[in-house]
């Protein structure tokens, strides 16, 4: 049968669930530039109101990941991955995936850089001297079987649909779709070509998914769209109210990384590692204790050689922005309150993060956490440390941190971290 977008965009704006055949040949012609711009920002509208069912979205996905090429990974141990939809002091990939090697998977983690307020797991890697992102497949092939775990820029092959897609959703108001936000995430994880993958769904002000029922309903949406592709995979819905950790950034992310991997770092930091590591192991298949495991040293060793792997110096000092600047507390107290989309902006402001995504990051800008909820505090103690290397960044991320903490009289009810398990 011959298709038209036309009749794909009639069906979908009336109501109508798409056939296999139609999904196919739409996502296949918009690839190949034979479907107008104007043509999908219409179609991706009315997917935006309409929806997908789940059938139609795993099959959404599965187009978008035959659009490109898919990697083989047949690297001699079980592969697992993780993916996050993004929050703020979110560096857990980089204490996890040589946690998760030294317990014997295989982590190919395929990442982005940062846009907005949540930051890019490749720009925080690049404020290691000499570090480098960009890999051919032949390496990253060689360098999971050697080390193990490997962190590196996406391939331009891998799901092209979702990259044209991705760009035009984010000009036409129709990103905040579960379909397609689903079938985005999906099409990219599965053509990486890892047999399993755990998913960390973010909720909270600093998070995609601002409220749990809406997580939980992206988390369901990923976790479907894996089990029909025969990935072994689970969802853990996690808060992201507050930071994770104390510093949020990108060197000083790193260096909070490396104290958890050489047994310190705060606590929530080593909690949600240890629980991501737990779950992708269980995934693999694979018996091992990873809180044992990180406690002996053996993560921080494949660490360094993951990062002196891609060029990085796992031992040169971390560049620190040039200017320093203390939010102190106004009076004693318990700090009741540390918004996470408030501190992400101030990072991002500071110069951590891009607002376009050609722009620059400076490696050292950044916020550190000095108190988090719960915490005693003095009147005068340092609350929040500023670093940039443009001190007229410094008023807009002061800006956006009035009102963004509290000091009361008693310690805010404990949140749990890990909300809930979805798994498939
Ligand atoms: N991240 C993605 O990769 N895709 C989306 O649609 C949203 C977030």
């Amino acid at each position: 049968m011959t298709h038209t977008a036309v009749d794909v965009i009639r069906a979908k704006r009336d109501g109508h669930r798409l056939s296999d055949a139609q999904v196919d040949w739409v996502v296949d012609a918009y690839t190949r530039g034979a479907v107008a711009d104007e043509q999908m920002s219409a179609l991706a509208m009315a997917i935006f109101l309409n929806g997908m069912d789940a059938a139609e979205t795993a099959r959404w996905t599965r187009a978008m990941v035959r659009s490109g090429t898919s990697l083989s990974l047949d690297v001699g141990r079980p592969t697992v991955d993780k993916h996050s939809t993004g929050g703020v002091g979110d560096k857990i990939t980089l204490p996890l995936a040589p946690l998760v090697a030294a317990c014997g998977a295989a982590v190919p983690q395929l990442s982005g850089r940062g846009l907005g307020h949540t930051g890019g797991t490749l720009d925080k890697l690049e404020s290691i001297p000499g570090w480098r992102a960009q890999l051919s497949v032949d390496e990253v092939t060689a360098q999971l079987r050697d080390v193990g775990a490997v962190v590196c820029a996406a391939t331009e092959g891998l799901a092209p649909a979702d990259r044209k897609l991705y760009a035009l959703r984010d000009v036409t108001g129709t990103v905040e779709s579960i379909p397609l936000i689903a079938s985005s995430i999906m099409s990219k994880k599965i053509a990486e070509g890892a047999e399993a993958l755990v998913l960390d769904v973010k909720v909270g002000s600093g998070a995609f998914m601002k409220t749990e029922a809406r997580a939980r309903e992206l988390a369901r949406a990923l976790v479907s769209i894996g089990v029909d592709h025969g990935l072994r995979i689970s969802a853990l819905l996690t808060d992201m109210s507050v930071p994770l950790g104390r510093a949020v950034g990108n060197a000083v992310e790193v260096a909070e990384s490396v104290e958890v991997l050489r047994g310190g770092g705060p606590a929530d930091v080593v909690e949600l590692t240890v629980a991501l590591a737990a779950e992708m192991l269980s995934q693999a298949g694979i018996a091992a204790d990873p809180a044992a495991v990180l406690a002996s040293g053996e993560a921080f060793e494949t660490w360094a050689r993951m990062i002196r792997a891609q060029g990085g110096d796992p031992d040169a000092a971390l560049p620190v922005g040039a200017h320093k600047h203390v939010v102190e507390a106004a009076e004693d107290g318990v700090l009741t309150a540390l918004d996470a989309y408030a501190v992400g902006v101030a990072a991002w402001r500071l110069g951590a993060g891009r607002a376009r995504k050609e722009d620059p990051v400076q490696a050292g800008a950044g916020v550190l956490c000095q108190a988090k909820p719960g915490d005693k505090v003095a009147k005068g103690q340092p609350l929040l440390e500023l670093y940039t290397d443009t001190l007229d960044a410094l008023a807009g991320a002061l800006a956006v941190l009035e009102g963004a903490y509290a000091i009361g009289d008693t310690a805010p009810p404990l949140r749990p971290l890990v909300i809930d398990t979805i798994r498939g």
